[in-house]
């Protein structure tokens, strides 16, 4: 399959030619159980992300299709592909998720969501078997809804349908059914998908639970989904600014948003986190590459001038020099060959 990754919106018939549907369980049958030939290939960051959608994609298939316990098997196999690209290349992951903009909605949603809950995850020092057991409820969380998403919900303008809500307020129910079928018996796993819309403030759903009931999976789960759905464009808004989403996240804390965790993440990301576009002093555009040597000046690469003009290279620069210090959050730039340009600032990683 071609790789699916791109710097622009997605089309319809992109995500169509993605559609569940459209393939065949013979054609999932190929790739029913990953091969481990590849263990020592190495890729781009942006690969990776491209063939972790790609199985996240058959999973959700075959999850609806023939629930069974080798579908299980590969959900737990994508969720240590997720703790060992994040135990490579944090940094590069999550520059990838923030720039991806092409892949169907729902796939790329919950691998960010997997990865961000792996990562706080290890801040918190939960137990890695715990933390798998996390990324799994991560990857299948909305598996309730599926179809709900292929209607691109994302995109709708218009306010939600009765149908639509009534499908959605019972999602996470639905879900478990649906891994329960498949023979998921892990308790973290379930009990995350479960409560993933309730809030500390009692008013979350289905089963409307106290703070003290929430447990700290669930927190985690909470405070991605809401990072990542924010960090996503939807069909009445474009995506918001990383700084902006902070800010929110920084607002709900206590209703929906546990602060100890809300402190976590914004110390993990920074006000400008990796793959966010910013616009420096000198007029240049340029994407956040990792932190530098202190939280507020992280080490940027600029792909496009004051004048517009589109380098041939990225040129990392340090900003915390007056120069290149960093004036605003910009949407991405045009740029010709954007890809090619950025897989150079990010090490690559094994797969
Ligand atoms: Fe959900």
């Amino acid at each position: 399959m071609a790789p699916t990754y791109s710097w622009i919106q997605s089309t319809d018939s992109t995500n169509r030619a993605q559609s569940r549907f459209g393939r065949t369980l013979i054609d999932m049958s190929i790739t029913d159980r990953p091969t481990t030939s590849r263990a020592k290939e190495a890729v781009s960051v942006f690969a990776w992300v491209d063939r972790q959608h790609q199985l996240l994609a058959e999973t959700h298939d075959l999850l609806l299709l023939r629930p069974d316990q080798k579908t299980i098997s590969r959900c737990r196999y994508l969720a240590h592909q997720i703790q060992k690209g994040c135990r490579q290349q944090p940094v590069g992951l999550l520059a990838a998720l923030q720039l991806n903009r092409n892949a169907q909605f729902q796939h790329v949603k919950e691998l960010y969501c997997g990865v961000l809950a792996e990562l706080i995850g290890v801040k918190c020092n939960l137990a890695p078997a715990s933390r798998l057991s996390m990324i799994c409820a991560a990857l299948t969380q909305d598996i309730g809804m599926l179809d709900l998403q292929d209607d691109r919900l994302d995109r709708q303008s218009l306010a939600l349908t009765e149908q639509q809500l009534r499908q959605i307020k019972k999602h996470p129910i639905d879900g478990i059914k649906i891994l329960a079928q498949a023979g998921v018996d892990d308790r973290i796993w379930l009990t995350i998908v479960e409560r993933h819309h309730e809030r500390l403030d009692g008013k979350g759903y289905p089963h409307r639970l106290d703070e003290e009931q929430i447990d700290m999976g669930t927190r985690i789960m909470t405070l991605v989904d809401n990072f990542v759905a924010m960090a996503r464009p939807r069909g009445d808004r474009p995506a918001m600014m990383p700084p902006k989403i902070l800010q929110q996240i920084f607002l709900k804390r206590g209703d929906q948003i546990d602060p100890r965790l809300a402190k976590v993440l914004i110390e993990l990301l920074g006000l400008k986190p990796p793959g966010c576009w910013v616009q420096l002093a000198n007029g240049e555009t340029a994407v956040v590459v990792r932190p530098g040597s202190h939280n507020a000046f992280p080490v940027v690469a600029s792909v496009v001038g004051p004048d517009g003009e589109h380098y041939e290279q990225a040129i990392e620069r340090d900003s915390s020099e007056r120069r290149f210090t960093i004036v605003d959050c910009v949407a991405a730039p045009f740029h010709f060959n954007l890809r090619q340009l950025l897989e150079q600032l990010w090490p690559r990683l094994e797969i």
